[in-house]
């Protein structure tokens, strides 16, 4: 038997209905923060993610799908959403009109990750990038709206908030970081060894308690900000004061990708396991220029939905839909042509051999439809139907015309 692939995930029955809850819900909250979608491919040249997410970051350096296609083109499937989204904006011209445009998209990304609860190779995320727009409250928007979408579906999180910083701030902090771990590298793990001249900054992110202790006393660049990306920062944690959204400043909150500057924040549940992180983002305002754009701020997140699935609650489903039962040969026809005629309005079920009506009573009833349609020869010469309510179990005879308007609600 060939089976999926470790990690990867089949998405059918309960999980499924999670998901269309979580999109219902993600999708309505998007458009009423005015974003529209955006789908880009799966697919990309690879250099796209090797000069975003970064050569250095473990996404980019251990987990890409990568290889050769027929043409000889180096293409990756793509690990996260931004880059894509960020190449398609340029590839648009959108960064020369000056204006502000926000996306919203889902799909799956692929990791060359070690699977683990909650940690895939192939999963999907919910995404959000704006573009133009360079005030902090458009930060402190992005959270709101990641808190939103995770209130509506009634799910509990704790919000973690840092800056990284800018380009004015960040080279004088990296030099001397680079410096005192220079200093202290023999007592470092080999990941943090191998950081210090990749991206030293990520050395905060280690799990390694040896290296937590070490690491403890040096300045994080949450310490050092420069005037604006202190002011900015500050912005924001006032917005979300204002709002009400419950934050912790973490100043080792220094995110798995390369482009971010300033805010950076993810959105965390205790109950889920190690796999904790539900969302993650920031500002990422030099990336539409590193991919060859004109200088565009930008801001997004993404929703990891595999990781939430779990916490989503399906109500019980109610009895809904029609389900026609043919009970003579003669009927079978008749039955399928009303069952094209019905579906334009409701869902309809149609058993599609003559039965008996205790058979076709409990096909209907696995369905869960709230209405049963019975067809035989007495109904075929009156040119009736016999209707009855799986719910409150009454039954009447009557004709199509009628069928409609009291499958609709319309007749009492
Ligand atoms: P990220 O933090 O790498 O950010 O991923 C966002 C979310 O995707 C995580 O918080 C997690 O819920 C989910 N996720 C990540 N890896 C896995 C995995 N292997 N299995 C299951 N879920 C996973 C980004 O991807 C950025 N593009 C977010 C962003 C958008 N920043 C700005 N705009």
């Amino acid at each position: 038997m060939i089976t999926a692939l470790r990690g990867m995930k089949d998405i059918h029955f309960e999980d499924a209905k999670k998901f269309e809850k979580f999109l219902d819900i993600a999708v309505d909250t998007a458009k009423k923060h005015g974003f529209s979608m955006i789908e880009t491919p799966i697919l990309e040249e690879t250099g796209l993610f090797l000069r975003s997410v970064g050569e250095s970051s473990d996404i980019v350096g251990k987990e890409m799908y990568r290889f050769t296609d027929k043409g000889e083109n180096d293409v990756c499937m793509r690990p996260e959403g931004t880059a894509g989204v960020v190449r398609a904006f340029v590839e648009k011209k959108l960064d020369r009109t000056g204006g502000e445009y926000r996306f919203y998209y889902f799909g799956p990304m692929y990791r060359y990750e070690r699977p683990q609860k909650g940690r895939l190779r192939q999963f999907h995320q919910f995404g959000i990038e704006s573009f133009g727009e360079s005030s902090y409250l458009e930060d402190a928007s992005l959270i709101n709206m990641a808190a939103m979408i995770f209130d509506r579906l009634g799910i509990k999180y704790s919000l973690k908030l840092n800056s990284l910083g800018c380009d004015k701030c960040v080279p004088t902090y990296k030099k001397e970081l680079v410096e005192r771990l220079t200093e202290i590298s023999a007592e470092l793990c080999e990941d943090c060894q191998r950081r210090i001249n990749t991206n030293p900054m990520r050395v905060f992110d280690c799990k390694n308690e040896s290296c937590q202790q070490k690491l403890f006393s040096l300045p994080r660049i949450t310490d050092v900000l420069c005037e604006e990306c202190e002011s900015d920062f500050d912005g924001v944690k006032a917005a979300l004061n204002k709002i009400g959204i419950t934050y912790e400043v973490d100043k080792n909150l220094v995110r798995g990708l390369d482009y971010y500057t300033k805010t950076a924040f993810e959105f965390i549940s205790t109950e889920i396991g190690a796999q904790s992180s539900i969302a993650g983002g920031g500002r990422y305002d030099k990336l539409v220029e590193s991919l060859d754009g004109r200088a565009t701020p930008a801001v997004g997140f993404a929703i990891g939905i595999e990781r939430i699935s779990d916490l989503i609650t399906i109500d019980e489903e109610k009895r809904g839909g029609v389900y026609i039962a043919p009970l003579c040969e003669e009927a079978v026809l008749y039955a399928f042509d009303l069952s094209k005629r019905l579906r334009q309005e409701s869902v309809t079920y149609l058993g599609y051999s003559a039965k008996s009506p205790k058979n076709h009573l409990k096909a209907a009833d696995k369905q869960n439809a709230l209405w049963f349609v019975g067809i035989g020869e007495k109904e075929l010469q009156e040119g009736s139907v016999w209707l009855k309510n799986l719910e409150t179990k009454e039954e009447c005879s009557l004709s199509v015309a009628e069928l409609k308007s009291k499958i609709q609600g319309n007749v009492k």
